[in-house]
């Protein structure tokens, strides 16, 4: 038999004994790179014959955790509680963990020693294995009879192998997903664990995201982001390298009624030529997500992020100059080690200078193994908190003025779900990323369509259909 008619049967075998289909449900923390391993997840789940549910009172469970920070971490243990008074109702249920948090070894022995309850975990090195261990948790329920299972099965390894694209996909929408172009991460700011937890950077042949690209078009996609920690050094270490923009000039130029986005760019390798592609193609959203993290030069240089202040300013200067109409985003950390007054004072005025769309705004947290836990001037919770507060309201000000000047355009939105509020109204979203509201039939989801923006409610707008 081979393996998938294996997980096939397996499955069938799991619902006899559990006395109906059984279910699945995925449950994704963390980024984008995340959502589209869900989806390889889900993938793997449909094809061996599981009913896909979004409830988490189904036969099956499995969580695809993130560590970015401590409360990703302190959500995910609070779920599972959740999780396990669930399985105490239903002792056959399958609770399964993968994703950037089991990379670390202290989680791990948390739920080895603490959360018996737990069936199955796995690392994002290795969620290529996920269909054999599937197979393997389905085969010891069936074989011993034994609904609650045994001890859990916990496969995390330290090398990392790129496999997994060729496991089957569900995707969320049948019209946008994420298309990895590389993995993991070589920067090593201070601060952050996803050097650890994703492995060094490696990239994709520019061939083989061609192909994915082409499958997914012909399958009724309409918009794809490019998924990257750092897209701008993309095939820097390929055989034959390859600029991200001449990456992107190519799948542009081949795909001309794809929607194209990106993310992440690191401020400190964005190129001019990566500027010159995203004003020549009308197809490249008008939209930059460029993370500053700060304003200020010397945290910025505890960072390790390789840019000043003035860099980064100079950067959005030349994109402005390139691209007018230019959305920019921008992640910002607050209470980074030893930052003073008049760095959060720098970091807010950042945020007026460059004149954001929108900012995600993060209270600094101590990761293990990164160099910034181990500096000896944390800042105190209260301080923090209060610049954090004080930055939300500059980031809320600034993106409310920014985003004033849609009022009156017209905007071609992607249509994404019917609007949850407004019986009879649709939801989508603009180049620059922000959601628009607007009267129309769920006929035309997953379709291009001209609004008029009419309304600007701060983080979404409010529009209506322009005649063509
Ligand atoms: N590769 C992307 C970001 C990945 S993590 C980049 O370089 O921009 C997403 C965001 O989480 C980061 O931009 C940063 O703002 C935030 N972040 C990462 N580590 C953090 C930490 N230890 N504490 C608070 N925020 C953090
Ligand atoms: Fe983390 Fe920096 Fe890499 Fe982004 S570029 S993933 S913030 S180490
Ligand atoms: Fe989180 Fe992992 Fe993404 S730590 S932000 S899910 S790469």
């Amino acid at each position: 038999m081979n393996e998938d008619k294996t997980l096939k049967y397996l499955t069938a075998a799991y619902g006899d004994l559990i006395g109906h289909r059984p279910c699945a449900c995925v449950v994704t923390f963390g980024c984008q790179m995340n959502a589209r391993d869900s989806e390889k997840l889900t993938g793997v789940l449909d094809q061996a014959g599981f009913l896909l549910s979004d409830s988490e009172k189904a036969d099956f469970v499995i969580y695809n955790t993130c560590t970015v920070r401590e409360n990703a971490n302190t959500r995910v243990y609070g779920r599972l509680g959740q999780l396990k008074n669930y399985k105490k109702k239903n002792p056959s249920m399958i609770i399964a963990l993968c994703g950037c948090m089991m990379q670390e070894k202290e989680v791990v022995e948390t739920i080895r020693t603490k959360m018996r309850f737990v069936d199955l975990v796995f690392g994002t090195f290795n969620i290529d294995r996920f269909p054999d261990l599937l197979a393997d948790i389905l085969r010891r329920r069936v074989s011993d009879h034994d609904l609650r299972g045994e001890k859990p099965l916990i496969e995390v390894t330290e090398t990392v192998n790129d496999r997994h694209e060729s496991l089957p996909k569900v995707r969320k929408f049948p019209f946008r997903t994420g298309v990895n172009i590389m993995y993991g991460c070589d920067n090593y700011c201070s601060y952050c664990i996803v050097p650890y937890v994703r492995g060094p950077e490696r990239s994709r042949k520019p061939s083989e995201i061609i192909d994915e690209i082409t499958t997914l078009c012909d399958d009724g996609v309409r918009e794809i982001m490019l998924l990257g920690q750092n897209v701008n050094s993309y095939g820097r270490k390929l055989n034959e390298p390859v600029t991200f923009a001449q990456l992107l000039d190519r799948i542009a130029s081949q795909f001309p009624d794809l929607r194209l986005r990106f993310m992440t760019s690191h401020p400190k390798d964005l190129s001019d030529d990566l500027i010159e592609v995203m004003a020549s193609h009308n197809n490249i959203c008008r939209h930059l997500h460029l993370p500053a993290q700060s304003g200020s030069d010397q945290v910025l240089k505890r960072m390790n992020r390789k840019y000043t202040r003035q860099a980064y300013l100079d950067l959005v200067r030349r994109l402005r100059e390139a691209i007018p109409d230019i959305s920019l985003t921008t992640d910002l950390i607050v209470g980074f080690p030893g930052e003073t007054e008049e760095d959060a004072e720098a970091t807010r005025t950042l945020v007026e200078e460059a004149g954001f769309d929108n900012a995600f705004t993060f209270l600094y947290s101590k990761r293990s193994k990164t160099p910034a836990a181990a500096y000896d001037d944390q800042i105190d919770p209260e301080t923090a908190q209060a610049r954090f507060d004080k930055l939300l309201e500059t980031v809320h000000r600034t993106a409310m003025k920014r985003t004033e000047r849609f009022t009156g355009t017209v905007q071609t939105v992607l249509v994404e779900e019917t609007d949850r509020q407004r019986e009879g109204w649709i939801t989508g979203r603009l180049e620059s990323n922000l959601i628009v509201h607007f009267a129309g039939d769920a006929d035309r989801i997953g379709t291009f369509v001209k609004v008029r923006i009419t309304e600007n409610r701060g983080f979404y707008l409010i529009g209506e259909e322009a005649s063509s």
